[in-house]
């Protein structure tokens, strides 16, 4: 059991985004944004970070496990990765590499065969694993796929022998994550002060078995 996820409750990996349940528990401005984001043929904001996504067209999302053809629209989805950590492209290619060879493992959330969400994670030392990424394209945020991909990686670590996993955030983005990786059990352990440059801090998180 994951703290506050009942796991054995996965059913099927296919979801409908227009859910009525978990619209009506949103808060007003929570729900502004469902509709928003399921209007037909809503333009990308100039914001959003994978602006050439274009459209959500269809209202159902599907995760599974990361496929060779995917890559061109997983850098676009992780368009902001340079941004943020220096070498973020090259860490990418290198990342789905090894995803690719059986060294790490990403998952996709996909709607009209694009993805729009992902983890990426990479084994470290014996019954560890880092978060490296997770990542949800603004336009589909607070519809639960977040939680679904977190899920699904939650399940692969309590099916294999991982015992501690740990992911880091820019500590200037933690408000994003902090919620989704709490409810997960995950703890916020350090602040590593110019980790990724002078002003790039991160947090640093550890989700521990032990705890669960
Ligand atoms: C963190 C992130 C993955 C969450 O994805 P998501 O699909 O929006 O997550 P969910 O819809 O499952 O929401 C998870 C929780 O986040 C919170 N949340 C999500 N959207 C929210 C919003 N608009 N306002 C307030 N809280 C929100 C809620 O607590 C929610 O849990 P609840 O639905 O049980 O209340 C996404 O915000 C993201 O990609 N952020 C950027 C991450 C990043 O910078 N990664 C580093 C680069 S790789």
């Amino acid at each position: 059991m994951i703290a506050g996820v009942n796991i054995d409750s996965l059913a099927s990996h296919q979801i409908t985004l227009e859910d009525p349940a978990r619209a009506a528990a949103r808060p007003r401005d929570f729900e502004g944004q469902l509709r928003h984001s399921l209007s037909p043929r809503r333009p990308a904001s100039m914001n959003d970070d994978c602006t050439s996504m274009n459209f959500l067209s269809r209202a159902t999302v599907a995760i599974r496990p990361y496929r060779p053809s995917d890559r061109p629209t997983v850098f676009r989805l992780l368009s902001v990765l340079p941004s943020l950590y220096p070498g973020g492209t090259s860490w990418l290619d290198h990342r789905l590499d090894d995803v690719l060879g059986g060294k790490a493992r990403c998952t996709v959330a996909v709607t009209d065969g694009a993805p729009v969400g992902i983890t990426i994670e990479t084994p470290k030392e014996p019954h560890k694993l880092k978060l490296s990424t997770i990542y949800v394209c603004p336009s589909f945020r607070g519809l639960g796929i977040g939680t679904r991909l977190l899920r699904q990686c939650g399940e692969n670590w309590l099916k294999g022998d991982i015992e501690q996993v740990s992911v880091t955030a820019d500590v200037r983005r933690t408000g994003t994550v902090l919620p989704l990786f709490m409810s997960f059990g995950f703890r916020p352990i350090a602040i590593e002060r110019g980790r990724y440059g002078p002003d790039r801090d991160e947090m640093v998180f550890t989700w521990l078995l032990d705890n669960q």
